[in-house]
């Protein structure tokens, strides 16, 4: 049976920039009903006019992800104008490029808070009325970065490891409640969080063609998808090499420069 975005309700958090702006417009295009999250309050209103122009509906909800009353707030607020979330895309995030050697652990501590935190506190926001209604998808972007530990990469490659893990509980968990779980591990996307990269990104993807293809793994209800093939074939054969080959490779590798 075809999947209908029609009317669905999809909150987004991470909605004012790169993947999360491309979903909603998606969205947008199919018709869909879209809580648009992200702090630049600004940012979503205008991007929600868009949305609208589009053929779906919008609701832009300022909200930082590290702070769970905030979070539970916006979602109440989806509830109250729609009734219920249907799908989560928990997709906010952010990325350092720092060297082990130069380890900031105010700057760990803000790449975790994100990056996990704030997803917890996003399906804490949606799952309790899922739960009763005994049904939804939980979403989050986690990234290829969550196989290996990547060179200058240190935080970020844990704290979407910790995502990956987290939704693998989560799926476990939540078998028998009707509640489908997914987790997406992009590649390079040409986002700007990837803006400014001094070496070229293998396989890098443009953003609207990832949007479509997270879209179709939602639609499959997935488990895991992993993209591009090619790079998601790479880190999967690195995952099994031995530590001391991964390590030459792993340091001579120059990407995240
Ligand atoms: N681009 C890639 O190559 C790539 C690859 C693999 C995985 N990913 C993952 O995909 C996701 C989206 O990345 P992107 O490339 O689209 O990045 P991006 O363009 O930098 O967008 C990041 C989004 O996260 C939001 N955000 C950051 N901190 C937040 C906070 N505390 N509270 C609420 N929202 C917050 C930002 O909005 P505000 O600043 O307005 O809050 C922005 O909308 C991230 O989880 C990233 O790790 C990206």
């Amino acid at each position: 049976m075809r999947y209908e975005w029609k009317d669905k309700v999809v909150l987004i958090t991470g909605a004012s920039s790169g993947i999360g702006r491309a979903l909603a417009l998606a969205l947008g295009r199919r018709g869909s009903r879209v809580g648009l999250l992200a702090r630049r309050a600004e940012v979503l209103i205008e991007l929600a006019g868009e949305v609208e122009r589009a053929g779906g509906k919008a609701l832009a909800l300022a909200a930082d992800v590290r702070d769970a009353g905030e979070m539970k707030k916006a979602a109440e607020r989806v509830r109250e104008q729609w009734g219920h979330v249907d799908v989560l895309v928990a997709n906010a995030g952010m990325s350092t490029t720092t060297a082990g050697a130069d380890l900031d652990a105010a700057e760990a501590g803000d790449v975790i808070s994100i990056n996990v935190i704030g997803v917890v506190n996003s399906v804490a926001a949606v799952l309790p009325s899922m739960i009763e209604r005994g049904g939804g998808h939980l979403v989050a972007i986690s990234s290829l970065a969550a196989y290996r530990g990547l060179p200058k990469s240190g935080a970020y490659s844990a704290s979407k490891a910790a995502v990956s893990t987290l939704f693998e509980s989560l799926r476990v968990d939540l078998r028998k409640r009707g509640i489908a779980v997914t987790v997406i591990h992009p590649g390079f996307i040409r986002t700007p969080m990837t803006a400014g990269r001094k070496k070229r990104l293998p396989f890098l993807l443009e953003v609207d063609d990832a949007a479509c293809r997270i879209l179709r793994a939602i639609e499959r209800r997935a488990r895991t998808y992993a993209f591009p093939w090619q790079l998601a074939a790479v880190v999967r054969l690195l995952k099994h090499v031995p530590n001391a080959l991964y390590d030459r490779i792993a340091s001579n590798s120059s990407f995240r420069d």
